[in-house]
């Protein structure tokens, strides 16, 4: 009874791998899952809503209402009972409608409306499936920290061979306990970390700042708090959001503002991921008014920052691990490994400006681990929360080896 007391949201699509979610079912409730089962219209083409309710053990929610008594199918409420939404078989056509938000069925709403993680077992023929339209749906899904099932090679049901066939119903169910332990792993256990630029005023409505969007931070943030941590996220001016319950975000502006809240926050840590892109220098002087045009050159002096993942790596403890970060332009091993040293550091996330897809705004990227013992990791190009999970898993590892 590996799921035992665990909500799943079983969504089922419009494919003849329907068939398959019932084994699927059986399975999770075998676990000890409680399973309220979502079918699309077109689903029911392929299995009944008898034989789903008869083996989830609950009437299945397929209709917005239920014509003869009114009784309203309330996609929020699966969606905050929810541990975890499972959409096995997911088509090419829910795929589409859950990138772009196209709300035509009760599947679709209550994926929406989802407080906890998604997991995608996409199910459909071999060229639809490697059909550029689906390949870029199925990006767009994990960049919004889906979890998607890679289909297997194998006969499908056109009788062509290709890769296409929904993942066996036991091997998805293996994908969901492992879901679960992983949210264990970092139970009890305390991070900070820093996200996004910092903004070093000049005069009231100017400032020194940079490209740095945060998303790589609060990636990492949610994947610290999805492994059952408790994070506190000391972020930069940045527009993307995080309502993790288990994230509390303190908002700073300046690089003082993020070293102060640094040094306190860190001596009751685990330890701590540094990912925020802090400017090395500010203005000696901040103006109180607005500067005005003048005929003159302006000369604006800057004197350095805090050093803060320095500062921090002189206040690390033998049980504390500190991560940072280094996007480089050049000679990257090299100036990574330096950083590492110098700010004391366990690991160092490398990633360079040269690589297309990795840095500032976009949604992937792809990273170099380097460790106190040389060991460098290199990774594929992969969303920023894909990233995220690779970083945990090595904080993980460090952890267990001190
Ligand atoms: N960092 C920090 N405080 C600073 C500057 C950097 O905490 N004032 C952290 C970053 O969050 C990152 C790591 O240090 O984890 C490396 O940042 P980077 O800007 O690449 O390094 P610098 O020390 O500024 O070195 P350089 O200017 O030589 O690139």
């Amino acid at each position: 009874m590996r799921l035992k007391g665990k909500h799943i949201v079983l969504g089922i699509t419009g494919s003849i791998a329907a068939y398959k979610a019932a084994y699927l079912l059986r399975g999770l409730v075998k676990e000890g899952a409680e399973v309220q089962v979502v079918m699309t219209p077109a689903a029911k083409e392929f299995i009944t809503p008898v034989t789903m309710s008869a083996l989830s053990g609950k009437p299945v929610a397929s209709e917005f209402f239920t014509a003869n008594d009114g009784t309203w199918h309330s996609h929020v409420d699966m969606g905050q009972w929810a541990d975890l939404m499972v959409i096995a078989p997911a088509t090419a056509a829910t795929i589409g409608k859950m990138a772009h938000a196209v709300c035509d069925n009760l599947l679709i709403t209550t994926y929406l409306s989802m407080k906890s993680p998604v997991m995608v077992a996409p199910a459909m023929d071999l060229d639809m499936f490697r059909h550029p339209a689906n390949q870029k749906n199925i990006e767009i899904l994990r960049s919004y920290g889906n979890m998607i099932v890679e289909p297997r090679e194998g006969e499908l049901a056109s009788g062509l061979i290709g890769k296409g066939r929904m993942e066996e119903p036991d091997v998805i169910i293996e994908e969901i306990v492992k879901f679960f332990d992983r949210k264990k792993k970092l139970l009890n256990k305390h991070f900070l970390v820093t996200a996004g630029p910092t903004f070093e005023r000049i005069d009231p409505v100017r400032f020194i700042g940079n490209h740095s969007s945060g998303k790589m931070g609060y990636a990492i943030a949610e994947s610290l708090a999805d492994s059952g941590a408790l994070v506190t996220l000391v972020s930069g001016p940045v527009t993307v959001k995080t309502n993790h319950p288990n994230i509390s975000v303190v908002k700073v502006m300046s690089a003082d503002e993020m070293y102060r809240q640094c040094v306190v926050a860190f001596p009751g840590t685990d330890g701590a991921v540094m990912c925020a892109a802090v400017a090395d220098f500010t203005p000696e002087n901040t103006a109180n008014q607005k500067i005005k045009r003048g005929a003159d050159d302006l000369v604006i002096r800057l004197k350095p920052t805090p050093d803060i993942a320095a500062e921090l790596g002189k206040m690390k403890t033998d049980k504390q691990v500190l991560v940072g970060f280094a996007l480089e332009t050049q000679d990257e091993l090299e100036n990574a490994l330096r950083k590492m040293k110098k700010k004391n550091l366990d690991f160092i996330v490398l990633n360079s400006l040269n690589d297309p897809g990795a840095g500032f705004g976009v949604d992937t990227n792809k990273i170099t681990i380097i460790d106190r013992n040389n060991i460098q990791q290199n990774f594929e190009l992969k969303s920023k929360s894909e990233v995220a999970a690779d970083i945990v898993d090595k904080i993980l590892e460090v952890i267990a080896g001190k």
